[in-house]
């Protein structure tokens, strides 16, 4: 039996599976900086780990995976690295829309599309039509996302619905924030994973991590594999959920 194989039996084994995994994909520009590549070579190699997480997912019995692409903040990277991270999400598409449909995933955009140039959002859109209905896994892709501004938005819808009248002032509460965010309806992750080491959120999923079991791993994004998944769902697994109570 493979090593991979083993790590799922001890998760299945071992109690509850997170129902919601989000990853922050850092540390491409590194990989590739390590070898003296340019940086986007690191990102191409990044996609290898994409489908490592969806497959191993599904391995594990994980119902939604949200996996942090690229920032708002990351359009202020060189154009140069902006053009090649575009074109390799329309490739990326292109490869695996087909095998993702097949493995039931159902892919879903949190984030600005408005900002994508029409091919990259074509290629998206094309992905959401394509694998729509699938049922193993929901797997959401943060591309032109900020949190802070998917707050801001669903303040401003709320604040809209309270002045059209569809919403009294009163029922201005947590839920009604909730829904109103690029999540809603979805649990909120119980596992939030970050390669390459870094101790920080930059801006990722700031309202649904409220109780979120962080897991930071100093893989860099390229090498990451299902294996290091399986891991970071078993610490997971060890670890005691509190939400602010005491040991039962
Ligand atoms: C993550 O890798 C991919 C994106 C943010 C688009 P980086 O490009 O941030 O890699 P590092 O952090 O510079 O190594
Ligand atoms: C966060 O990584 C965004 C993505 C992984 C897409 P960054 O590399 O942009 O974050 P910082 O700048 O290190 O905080
Ligand atoms: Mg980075």
């Amino acid at each position: 039996m493979s090593a991979a194989a083993t790590l799922v039996d001890r998760i299945r084994a071992g109690g509850d599976v997170p129902r919601h995994v989000a990853v922050i994909m850092d540390g491409n520009g590194r990989w590739a900086q390590e070898r003296h590549l340019p940086r986007p070579v690191g990102h191409r190699e990044g996609m290898k780990a994409v489908r490592e997480a969806v497959e191993g997912c599904i391995a594990a019995g994980v119902d939604v995976l949200t996996l942090f692409a690229f920032s708002e903040e990351n359009w202020n990277r060189p154009p140069v690295e902006i053009g090649a991270l575009m074109s390799l999400l329309e490739e990326y598409i292109g490869r695996e829309a087909a095998e993702l449909r097949s493995n039931g995933v159902e892919a879903h955009v949190l984030g600005d599309l408005s900002r994508l140039n029409p091919k990259a959002r074509e290629a998206v859109e094309r992905l959401l039509a394509q694998t729509s209905g699938g049922t193993k896994l929901r797997l959401n892709l943060a591309i032109s996302y900020s949190s802070r501004a998917e707050i801001a938005h669903a303040a401003r819808r709320l604040a809209e619905d309270v002045l059209q009248g569809r919403l009294a002032l009163e029922d201005v509460d947590e839920d009604a924030v909730s829904v109103r965010l690029y999540t809603a309806g979805l649990p909120d992750p119980d596992l939030l994973v970050r390669t390459s080491g870094e101790q920080r959120i930059s801006n990722f999923l700031l309202w649904q991590l409220a109780y979120t079991e962080l897991y930071i791993t100093p893989v860099l994004w390229p090498d990451f594999t299902r294996q290091n998944l399986f891991e970071a769902i078993l610490d997971y697994q060890g670890r005691e959920r509190r939400f602010g109570r005491v040991t039962a």
